[in-house]
């Protein structure tokens, strides 16, 4: 059985006395063979968590740009020293915030992915385009354009923008039938089959639903991953799905 992917998406939300507390209540033993769990923190906390078991580590977001003079980036290169196997790319937070293009994501997911970094690529679709019932297609474009070039298939995480932080989690049903959609669309491009997560407002008490569909490969999970009992719950729910 391939493992669920669950990763902890830390954002800015933490400090440094929040990090400790995280790595002191972090059991590792109680994370199920068949997770692969991974913390994304702020770039600033990675060498924190640098020796946690059970556990790799992810990076928030990548400079679309090599080595050089690009103050305040952070580079490919930079992440893989600090032993980022994933790399998180094109949140909905920074498309919106930092009206991040499908082709910027695209050229740091290149990036990621010449590092040897896996590219974690965040989509989803707003209020407006969900109720408009064009959900699916607008996705699939989106998908298609911010994977442009790369050699091979990303991991996808799903993240409606109206599910984020909102408390209102998509329906297993709509997740389920977006990343079908998902799959569909990168298969042509990619020989190799697309893992795709779903993220908004997941929790522990919807993350085994969310886990026992047939198309959910994992999870994104943001508020609640910032505490280790919380995060260690939903990676255990996995099991809920047997
Ligand atoms: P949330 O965030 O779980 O707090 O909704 C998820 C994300 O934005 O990755």
């Amino acid at each position: 059985m391939i493992p669920k992917l669950v990763i902890a998406n830390w954002k800015m939300a933490i400090d440094r006395a929040s990090v400790s507390q995280f790595l002191n209540e972090w059991e590792a033993s109680h994370i199920p063979s068949d997770v692969t769990a991974l913390i994304a923190p702020p770039a600033l906390f990675l060498s924190d968590i640098k020796d946690i078991t059970g556990a790799a580590l992810c990076a928030q977001d990548v400079s679309a740009h090599e080595l050089g003079a690009h103050t305040g980036e952070i580079s490919a290169q930079m992440l893989s020293e600090f032993n980022c196997s994933h790399g998180l790319v094109g949140h909905s937070e920074r498309r919106l915030a930092w009206n991040e293009s499908n082709a910027l994501v695209a050229a740091k997911a290149r990036r990621l992915e010449a590092s040897g970094i896996c590219p974690v690529i965040c989509v989803g679709e707003s209020k407006d385009v969900r109720d408009s019932g064009d959900a699916e297609s607008v996705v699939a474009k989106q998908v298609l354009a911010s994977a442009e070039g790369l050699v091979s298939a990303p991991v996808i995480a799903y993240e409606p923008i109206w599910a984020i932080g909102s408390g209102e989690a998509a329906t297993p049903k709509i997740a389920d039938s977006m990343h079908a959609a998902i799959k569909a669309a990168l298969s042509a491009r990619f020989d190799e089959p697309t893992s795709v997560l779903y993220g908004g407002s997941v929790n522990e008490a919807n993350a085994g639903d969310f886990l026992a569909c047939e198309s959910i490969d994992g999870l994104l999970v943001g508020g609640a991953s910032l505490k280790a009992a919380s995060f260690t719950n939903i990676c255990q729910s996995v099991g809920d799905r047997r």
